[in-house]
């Protein structure tokens, strides 16, 4: 069920991040532990899978991915930790352990999240690139800007938090997932693309509708997960949406209508790959393990 290359590039990239907080930061001491607390030691590391299994299709070197995928786990990181504070989701759990906010305070928390989303565009524009364009570095920094921003994941938490309490119908509940999930999860593709020696628009199209159904259904299966799960396998409080209150697809479509809706994602990420040359089963079998997973 488990994708094989999942767990050595989880690995590759608990080293890049490990390696990077020892030695890559200068002059950070103050934030450096709620920063390291937060992002070391936890997560799925699916968005930094992403890069790399698709990048390595693309032909681009593992050492140039290192650098969009420790961006987009730090950036993801920082989203978590601003999720959780007590004006949004006001979670105590994340990653089995207390919240940054829980475990240092909250303003610690606030800064760390920025320092986090800043260090993403610090590791993208100085990474020793090997085989990658400036003009491309540029492309994966805007997509990363666009992409956390107020076109993409901000929008989506900021829709998340206006519409708790509310009934909304099931396209603004789309709109929603699209923005706060898939944003950063298509970007994962876009910027291992603009890592590669890859310059065929039709095959960064077919990869990005593989990784929008791929984003959508991850965030189905984390509503889902919310209602069936338990905190100790979640590694964060089960039942978070039910107990805000939160406009889900379980909660509008029911259970049974939510894994239906994962499993027409799947499908449809599945077909998206169909044009992409290459041996795609590695992001086959992670497009069932998105949908399968339990935590
Ligand atoms: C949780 O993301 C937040 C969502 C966007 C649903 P993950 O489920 O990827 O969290 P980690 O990184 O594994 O902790
Ligand atoms: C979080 O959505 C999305 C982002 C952090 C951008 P959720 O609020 O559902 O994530 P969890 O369930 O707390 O991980
Ligand atoms: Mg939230
Ligand atoms: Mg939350
Ligand atoms: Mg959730």
């Amino acid at each position: 069920m488990i994708p094989a290359s999942l767990p050595r590039f989880q690995q590759r990239l608990e080293q890049q991040l490990q390696q990077l907080m020892q030695q890559g930061l200068p002059d950070t001491a103050v934030l450096e532990p709620a920063m390291s607390y937060s992002l070391l030691l936890g997560g799925k590391r699916i968005r930094p899978y992403l890069v790399y299994v698709t990048g390595q299709l693309l032909g681009a070197r593992l050492e140039d991915l290192d650098a969009p995928a420790m961006a987009i786990e730090a950036l993801h990181t920082y989203s978590l930790i601003h999720d959780d504070l007590p004006a949004m989701d006001d979670d105590d759990l994340r990653r089995g352990k207390a919240t940054c906010h829980k475990a240092f305070n909250e303003a610690t928390a606030i800064l760390a999240g920025d320092a986090l989303q800043a260090l993403a565009f610090e590791i993208l524009s100085q990474h020793p690139y090997q085989q990658v364009s400036s003009a491309c570095q540029i492309k994966m920094v805007h997509a990363l800007a666009r992409a956390a921003g107020a076109a993409g994941m901000c929008a989506g938490q900021a829709i998340d938090l206006a519409q708790t309490n509310q009934q909304i119908d099931l396209n603004r509940l789309e709109q929603m997932h699209r923005l706060k999930t898939g944003a950063l999860i298509e970007c994962s593709v876009k910027m291992a693309y603009y890592c590669s020696p890859c310059q065929d628009p039709q095959v960064l199209a077919a990869l990005l509708t593989y990784a929008s159904a791929l984003g959508l259904a991850f965030q189905v299966q984390d509503d889902i997960l919310d209602i069936e799960s338990d905190t100790a396998t979640l590694g964060k409080p089960q039942g978070s949406d039910l107990k805000a209150n939160k406009s889900t697809y379980p909660a509008l479509l029911g259970l049974e209508g939510a894994r239906q809706k994962a499993g027409q994602l799947y499908q449809d990420a599945l077909a998206a790959l169909d044009t992409v040359p290459g041996d795609t089963s590695e992001l086959r079998a992670f497009a069932h393990y998105i949908i399968a997973r339990t935590f």
